[in-house]
């Protein structure tokens, strides 16, 4: 964005790998801050600009999404770039050929940025090494989803007014969870206080570094927190049995009616999707008026019209002039 004098200028950044590569506090808000001009865009009759005309974006998504992929797509498309879908299971991966030859064969068809998911932690990494497009990461296996993190700081600002001094529980599957990583990293990142809840299963064999509480008791954190963020149980990631069963996990873990009622009246109740619902959360609670589920999808977009125009726009078309 011109003339905010933060962490980079439009154009320059060549990746969204991880949290990290935002810089800390003031990458993040310069990202936070377009988002809301990107808001307003969203909001109007045209919900598009000619911000990146010209300019092409694929995706290579070698795992599934919904929510990702097609606000991505949308995003893409509201800033008037091209965009070129390319689906693994009709493509030649499936005759063999690998993500180097893949990346490199779909930068030759000339695209500005790869938006890639893959189910291998590091995937985005190597691709960002072998192309000159900008490469963001859409998740990579257990490893960082970080324009998941930006969404989830946007609804907390937008409903609580920042995440300075707010306490935010994440509760469950934390070792398999990308989101639960670069959540971390923005959370604190922003100076919230973060509590990981989960059996001792599910949390990662070593927490050397990250700047959380830990806890087992569900029902004492609840009553403490600003936002219990749920995280999805991912039984496609477990190789081992880690749960006596789900009934128990859910018994124990679960955001269930009786439990919802714990927490503070203006308290947040999130999850990044999908959700298993009667599994990490009830299905009356994900409907609960302040269960902020379908704002963070629709945030999804605006921050990736950011994310996407920091990568790609210029300098020279301030979001602020940007007509329909
Ligand atoms: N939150 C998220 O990454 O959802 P999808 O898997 O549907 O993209």
């Amino acid at each position: 964005m011109a003339g905010t004098g933060s962490f980079r200028e439009l154009g320059t950044p060549r990746q969204l790998l991880s949290v990290a590569d935002l810089g800390g506090p003031d990458g993040i808000e310069q990202v936070l801050r377009l988002t809301d001009s990107f808001v307003e865009v969203s909001n109007r009759p045209i919900p598009k600009v000619p911000a990146l005309r010209g300019k092409t974006v694929a995706w290579l998504f070698y795992e599934d999404s919904t929510r990702t992929r097609l606000s991505f797509e949308t995003a893409a498309r509201r800033l008037s770039a091209d965009t070129m879908n390319f689906s693994v299971s009709t493509s030649s991966v499936k005759k063999g050929e690998s993500l180097r030859d893949t990346a490199l064969t779909i930068e030759a068809m000339g695209v500005d940025a790869i938006v890639v998911r893959h189910r291998a932690a590091g995937a985005p990494h190597r691709i960002s090494q072998w192309v000159s497009a900008a490469v963001v990461n859409a998740g990579d296996g257990w490893h960082e989803h970080p324009t998941q993190a930006l969404l989830d700081c946007f609804t907390i600002r937008q409903h609580l007014g920042s995440l300075a001094g707010r306490h935010i529980a994440i509760i469950g599957d934390v070792k398999h969870s990308r989101v639960a990583r670069s959540d971390v990293l923005a959370f604190t990142a922003l100076g919230a206080e973060v509590t990981l809840v989960a059996p001792q299963t599910l949390l990662p064999p070593s927490l050397e570094g990250w700047p959380v509480t830990i806890s087992h008791d569900l029902d004492a954190v609840l009553r403490t927190v600003d936002v219990a963020y749920l995280l999805r149980m991912q039984q496609e990631r477990q190789t081992e049995a880690l749960l006596p069963s789900l009934r128990e996990y859910t018994a124990t873990y679960g955001l269930t009616q009786r439990r919802a009622e714990l927490l503070d009246e203006k308290a947040l109740v999130m999850h990044p999707g999908p959700m298993n619902r009667g599994v990490e959360i009830a299905a009356e609670v994900a409907d609960l008026p302040n269960a902020v589920i379908v704002d963070q999808v629709r945030n999804g977009v605006a921050v990736r019209m950011a994310v996407l125009y920091l990568l790609l726009g210029s300098a020279n078309v301030p979001v602020e002039e940007l007509a329909s």
